[in-house]
């Protein structure tokens, strides 16, 4: 008898995601938004939950797939408490983007991508983050901009970030 496999999406966040559905013109649409919930939920869509979120909302999981993968977003095994982008687009890279990712990466002793062995930061590189007047920028998952940076700010801001996420400002309850 074939095992019952235990769900990744539990019975609060299916209803989460239901509760979408009357924002959305179609339960299609609410594609994106669900991957959000459960990317902050289980900080990753493994494929199992991105099977799961199709089930809920009745399309095929190639479909959640498919806008899974246009974003590049979401990554499928766990990251850290905090995800770091580091800017390496065009004023972040001319003010020495490239390297700060770098200078960041070998500090922690991970790649680019990677998650710091205590599982408290990830580190990764971002085109364009929308905040060029910061360069070079850096954003935090939990909606904090740092820049312009140096190495030496740079290496404030991994102290900073890996003491936790901060509740983003004007978030209630
Ligand atoms: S180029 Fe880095 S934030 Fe725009």
């Amino acid at each position: 008898m074939e095992a019952k496999r235990t769900k990744m999406l539990d019975d609060r966040t299916r209803d989460e995601i239901r509760a979408l559905f009357p924002r959305y013109p179609s339960k299609r649409a609410v594609t994106l938004p669900a991957l959000h919930l459960v990317q902050e939920r289980l900080r990753c869509v493994p494929y199992q939950a991105m099977a799961e979120i199709a089930e809920v909302l009745e399309i095929t999981p190639a479909e959640v797939h498919d806008t899974m993968s246009f974003y590049g977003f979401f990554p499928q095994a766990p990251i850290g408490d905090v995800r770091m982008w580091i800017c390496r687009s065009l004023s972040c890279m001319l003010r020495g983007g490239d390297e700060l990712l770098e200078h960041a990466c070998h500090r922690l002793g991970i790649e680019p991508g990677q998650t710091t062995p205590d599982g408290k930061l990830t580190v990764e590189y971002a085109e364009c983050l929308g905040i060029c007047d910061y360069a070079p920028a850096a954003l935090a998952d939990d909606g904090r901009i740092f820049g312009p940076l140096d190495e030496q700010r740079l290496n404030e801001v991994i102290e900073e970030l890996k003491a936790g996420p901060v509740e983003p400002a004007g978030k209630s309850s």
